[in-house]
Order: C-alpha cells, then sequence, then structure tokens
C-alpha cells in the first residue's frame, strides 16, 4: 500500500558507511525526472554523488555558513538530531555516503518547487529500495565558493543553473526512529 510506504519514510540523520548501488541510485534519479513540473518545463537537473570523500566534503561547505541567530528554538528531532538542534555537527549531510544535488534555472520563479518534488520522488523510491534519506537545504550557499563553482562546471551543470536542495542517502546507522504523531486539524473537507 502506498501509505505503508510513505509512513516508513523517515528523515534519517545516522549512517553506515555502505555505499548506495549505482543501479539503485540511478532508480532514484528517474523517480524524480517523474516529478511534476511548473509548465511541465521539466528544467531541473540532477546529480548524484557516490564518492563518500567528495560527498563529505560538500556536507562541510553545506554548513561552512549556516547561520544560527535566526533559529526558533524549537527541537528537530532527539533520536535523529539535526544541524539545528546540535551545534557540534559540522556535516550537514551527517556522514551519508551518497547524495543527489537538485539544481534548477536560477531566474525561475519555481525553481525550488520543482526541487522540493523531485526530492520528494526520490526519498519515497528510496524508501521502497530500503534506502534510508533525507532531504537538506542550502544549495546556493553550499556551491557559493570559487571552489564550488569551478566543481559545478567539471560536472557540466551549465551556467545560470543554481542548486537549491540536496537528498542525502544511504543505510541508516541504529534503530529507525518513532514516527512523531501528525498534528491534528490540519486538513478539511468541503462538500
Ligand atoms: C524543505 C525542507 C528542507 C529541509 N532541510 C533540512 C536540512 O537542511 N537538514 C536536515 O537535517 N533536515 C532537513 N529537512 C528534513 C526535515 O527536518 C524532516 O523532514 C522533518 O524533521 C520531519 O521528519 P520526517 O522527515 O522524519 O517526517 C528538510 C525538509 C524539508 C521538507
Amino acid at each position: 500500500m502506498f501509505m505503508d510506504l510513505l509512513a516508513k519514510r523517515f528523515a534519517i540523520r545516522k549512517y553506515t558507511a555502505q555505499q548506495v548501488s549505482r543501479e539503485d541510485l540511478e532508480r532514484i534519479l528517474q523517480a524524480g525526472e517523474f516529478a511534476p513540473s511548473a509548465g511541465g518545463g521539466q528544467r531541473n537537473m540532477f546529480v548524484g554523488v557516490r564518492n563518500a570523500e567528495l560527498v563529505r566534503k560538500l556536507g562541510r561547505w553545506n554548513m561552512a555558513k549556516f547561520d544560527r541567530s535566526n533559529l526558533a528554538g524549537s527541537y528537530v528531532s532527539r533520536e535523529q538530531p539535526s544541524t539545528i538542534d546540535d551545534p557540534t555537527i559540522t556535516d550537514g549531510f551527517y556522514g551519508a555516503p551518497c547524495v543527489v544535488c537538485l539544481f534548477g534555472q536560477a531566474n525561475f520563479k519555481f525553481k525550488e518547487a520543482d526541487a522540493y518534488c523531485a526530492a520528494e520522488n526520490m526519498v519515497l523510491q528510496a524508501t521502497e529500495l530500503g534506502i534510508s534519506s533525507c532531504i537538506v537545504s542550502r544549495g546556493p550557499e553550499t556551491f557559493a565558493s570559487i571552489e564550488g563553482r569551478e566543481l559545478l562546471r567539471t560536472w557540466g551543470v551549465p551556467d545560470g543553473y543554481e542548486c537549491v536542495c540536496f537528498v542525502i542517502l544511504g543505510y541508516r546507522d541504529g534503530e529507525p526512529p518513532h514516527r512523531k504523531s501528525r498534528r491534528e486539524g490540519r486538513t478539511r473537507i468541503v462538500e
């Protein structure tokens, strides 16, 4: 049942070193390609990185300019602490061995919407494959350095494209977290 798949997905922030297979990563990227996109434009592009050392470097870039001054004070997760919860975390990708970087056209109004639609497809496909995941933000900041922009050139990301967000991928270290109860009163049906 589709609802079972939804209930099985958690944001995971503790990973083993086991790498995701190329075949599984291809499937996850393909799930992103099937996502809806504004105007059917399919303007976004996705780069999957299976090099764990490079993923760690990107994870550090992701946190390099993290501004703690505007945090609201609420806790994200006690079982899987996020970078908001634990100021000692310097790798925004939590040691995951694999990441998908999601790009959009920098001047396109719906680039974020398109990217997060694709990210959701990817995390659900990952769940079906038994792969853990987490959506991570701060795409533009991550590649803001000269080194970052140079890396995107080597990946063949065209000028005018900007990273929006990431899907980190890997195998969970430890027990699954408990499902947060769903806040009530958020839906209506009008007949
Ligand atoms: C738009 C968006 C941005 C997010 N950015 C981050 C992030 O930068 N770092 C992180 O650890 N989790 C991030 N998450 C994951 C959420 O923290 C997570 O989905 C939320 O805590 C609920 O937990 P669940 O996914 O297990 O239901 C993001 C999720 C969304 C939808």
